[in-house]
């Protein structure tokens, strides 16, 4: 039986191959996708995942979401870059704008993406899973609008938070930092949750002969992967060099992968997942209570803090191939 899923992202080069990835499996029924500011602006975010799908022939509707994170751009000086429009080194941007792919005229849905959730979590009749891979805001504002969709979400698997690595701050992980107060609601709603961290996701990372091997298989989505890896490979290099030379992770992949495989994850721990919404240097810190020293908080989600690579890696290449 095929795992009901609704993907959100912020397309992004690791965005794309977890759509490719989740549209592409078997074993998941990919029924929307939703988009969110993040990477860059809702515009092309949206316009990316339309082209992707489209490039793909995949049959799947895509929703536009929040433009703007809940609240952090209310406070002057809190985030000078939001919408965020890439890195001032732009050798190290490892997203760019729009995704290299033929525009499309396929069009976005005309719900918004918040009223979907809401709607679809409402409606459904069988719990969804739900995977998010930017920041949490289109699932925070569905929170608000009807706190009771927790009963009929199945699990919420987010890429987001860092334990002991961090990528935008020295203490805080993107998806968090560009919208923390949609983190914490996200972090307090009561439903099962597994986090893919960047501790995960930086062991799951991808190499120059990965990206070799997927540009030579015949098919589009495998080619297409390659070229992303070598971009964001290029990127990563500069950014954020990982302790292998030549590699980089593919955050948002790993986050779908453990749909379909949640052996790829590795070091599990049941713990309490806070966030700081603080405005100061740990804004966005995704703080994991393994000491249990806050005894109000319960633990609240799985976090991951190690993964399979190779499995991972095997995984992503034999899904790609499906595609024409
Ligand atoms: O920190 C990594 C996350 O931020 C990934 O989801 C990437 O796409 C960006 O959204
Ligand atoms: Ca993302």
């Amino acid at each position: 039986m095929k795992k009901k899923i609704i993907l959100d992202v912020d397309t992004g080069s690791d965005d794309a191959i977890a759509v490719m990835l989740a549209g592409l499996s078997e074993e998941l029924d990919l029924i929307g996708v939703s988009t969110v500011n993040g990477n860059r602006n809702i515009d092309i975010t949206t316009t990316n995942t339309l082209r992707l799908v489209d490039y793909l022939d995949l049959d799947i509707p895509v929703y536009r979401g929040c433009h703007l994170p809940m609240v952090v751009s209310l406070t002057p000086n809190r985030r000078k870059n939001v919408p965020y429009i890439g890195p001032d080194n732009k050798e190290e941007d490892v997203h760019g704008d729009y995704l290299p792919l033929p525009e499309t005229t396929r069009k976005e849905e005309k719900e918004h993406a918040v009223f979907w959730l809401a709607r679809t979590l409402t409606e459904t009749t069988e719990k969804i899973t739900l995977v998010f891979v930017g920041p949490l805001t289109n699932l925070a504002m569905a929170l608000r609008i009807a706190p009771s969709i927790v009963e009929n979400i199945e699990e919420i698997v987010i890429m987001g938070g860092g334990y002991a690595i961090n990528n935008v701050t020295a203490g805080a992980e993107f998806n968090f930092w560009i919208d923390p107060e949609a983190a914490k609601i996200v972090a307090d709603c009561g439903a099962p949750m597994r986090i893919v961290p960047l501790d995960a996701t930086h062991d799951a990372y991808i190499s120059w002969e990965d990206s070799e091997e997927m540009l030579a298989e015949n098919s589009k989505a495998s080619k297409f992967c390659g070229l992303l890896m070598q971009q964001r490979i290029t990127g990563y290099n500069l950014f954020q060099p990982l302790p292998i030379h030549n590699t980089a992770p593919i955050h948002d992949a790993l986050a779908v992968a453990a749909l379909i495989d949640p052996e790829v994850l590795q070091d599990l721990h049941e713990v309490n997942m806070d966030v700081c919404v603080s405005h100061g240097i740990a804004d966005g810190w995704s703080l994991f209570d393994f000491e249990k020293r806050n005894r109000a908080r319960k633990p609240n989600c799985t976090v991951a803090l190690r993964s399979d690579r190779e499995r991972f890696v095997r995984l992503l290449k034999e899904n790609l191939r499906k595609s024409k």
